[in-house]
């Protein structure tokens, strides 16, 4: 086990046709400008070297034992990162350190590393059983080789054929080394955790998607890694089986205290599983906080947005006076924390991020927002109304999405209006689409 440490790590391919050309600026963490109307791209193509920058300064610490998930939408960046830790592309710039070792240079295979793919790849020739004690065999083997006395190599070799040639003998018949017991233990506590018990003795053809991706996972889990990494591992299962799949997943890492990185573009997934999450866009790292930190205080309006489900809802505000932010369909009284953060931005606009649980239905007043209903979807516990903030003047409108509980009666085309959690709100500089922080 071991710490995981990046280090202005930079990472570049050469360029290929239709790469975007653009220049590359440095940009501080928490004032990243995010172009909402484009969808996010990691590459970034520099003329003069003609290459694609595709992670840039990223500076993370992966804490001994700890269960890190890097999230981000695609194409951000995420599996680059974690294939530069197992070793399979090289660094452009910035170094990776696995506790007190800087692996830059080292092959893949001295790096102690266990990785679950996204695209898994399982030995088509081994059963379940096989697939799952291989790792186990080539990672004991290479610890026992530096001290073993010649009388033990033959042993061992002997052992080894014996285990071999017996393999295909059924079960009762066949020879088990001491070696190959503890292997066997392992690998039944694994199938367990995964539920893959019925399944040991089948070839991966003869399993669904889900099941092989379970084996995959299981593979990588059986093995005794510094770190563990893991791309999208739960992405083929149906969604009962991700969610048990999850929580043994965090069960098992916790009882291994491996250091893990995992990968997913599911922030359900990012949320529940790790301790802390580094939310990824466009190659660089937005924030890294634990779970609920990044959904109480993002640091800007892409984390603001991507992490929270339906996501955060903006509306364009006008700052009237330090504590009174004003649109044309209604006017907001803040509470005193925010006047010293909102004074210089005095007869500016700045975008109001407020959650879909943060809004509530309300009576019609001057500081509720009058909205039209659109569509209504009811989920059982809970109802998503999507609704349009209207302004016939300009004619613009504002799509928002809001929770009410579901024995609320509403109708499509009603007007309603709604009040919002005054304490909940966020506030986001237009310009840098950094958020602003009201002071207590
Ligand atoms: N070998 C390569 N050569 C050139 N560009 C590459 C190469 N591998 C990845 N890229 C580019 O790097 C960027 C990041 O890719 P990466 O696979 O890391 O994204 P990701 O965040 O894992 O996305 P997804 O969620 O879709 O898996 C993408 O724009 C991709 O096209
Ligand atoms: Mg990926």
């Amino acid at each position: 086990m071991a710490q995981v440490v990046f280090e202005d790590v930079y990472k570049s391919f050469p360029a290929r046709k239709g790469d975007r050309t653009a220049q590359l600026t440095p940009v501080e963490p928490g004032l990243i400008s995010v172009d909402q109307t484009s969808a996010p791209t990691a590459t970034e193509r520099d003329t003069k070297t003609d290459t694609v920058t595709v992670l840039r300064r990223i500076n993370l610490t992966v804490e001994d034992g700890e269960f890190m998930v890097l999230v981000g939408p695609s194409g951000c960046g995420k599996s680059t990162l974690l294939r530069l830790i197992a070793g399979l592309e090289e660094l452009t710039g910035g170094s990776i350190w696995i506790g007190d070792r800087k692996i830059n240079h080292l092959p893949p295979k001295a790096r102690d590393i266990a990785m679950v793919f996204q695209s898994y790849a399982l030995y088509p020739h081994m059963s379940v059983y096989n697939n799952l004690a291989f790792g186990l065999r080539r990672t004991q083997s290479q610890h026992g080789q530096k001290r073993r006395s010649p009388v033990a190599v033959v042993r061992k070799k002997l052992e080894s054929g014996l285990g071999v040639t017996t393999r295909v003998l059924p079960k009762f018949l066949r020879y088990r080394s001491k070696q190959e017991k503890i292997i066997e233990q392992t690998v039944q506590q694994v199938a367990e955790v995964l539920q893959i018990e019925d399944l040991l003795d089948r070839l991966p053809k003869q399993l669904s998607g889900g099941q092989k991706q379970r084996v995959a996972l299981g593979r990588a889990m059986a093995r005794d890694p510094q770190v563990f990494l893991m791309d999208e591992p739960l992405s083929n299962l149906d969604a009962k089986l991700r969610t048990q799949t999850r929580a043994q997943i965090v069960k098992l890492q916790r009882q291994l205290g491996t250091t893990t990185v995992y990968v997913t573009h599911d922030q359900t997934e990012a949320m529940t599983m790790g301790d802390r999450i580094a939310v990824m866009n466009a190659g660089q790292i937005q924030q890294i906080a634990q779970p609920l930190d990044l959904y109480n205080r993002p640091v800007n309006r892409f984390v603001a947005q991507f992490i929270g489900s339906p996501p955060m809802n903006f509306i364009s505000v006008q700052v009237k006076t330090s504590q009174n932010l004003y649109h044309p369909l209604f006017s907001l009284n803040l509470p005193n924390g925010w006047s010293a953060v909102l004074q210089p931005y005095q007869g500016q606009t700045l975008t109001l991020g407020i959650r879909p649980e943060h809004l509530e239905l309300a009576a019609k007043d001057p500081s509720h927002i009058p909205a039209r209903v659109e569509l209504i979807e009811a989920l059982g516990h809970e109802t998503y109304l999507s609704v349009l903030l209207i302004q016939p003047a300009q004619g613009v409108s504002n799509p928002l999405i809001v929770r009410i509980n579901p024995y609320q009666q509403v109708m499509i085309g009603e007007q309603l209006w709604f009040s919002i959690q005054l304490d909940k709100i966020h506030l986001f500089d237009d310009q840098t689409h950094a958020a602003l922080r009201p002071r207590h």
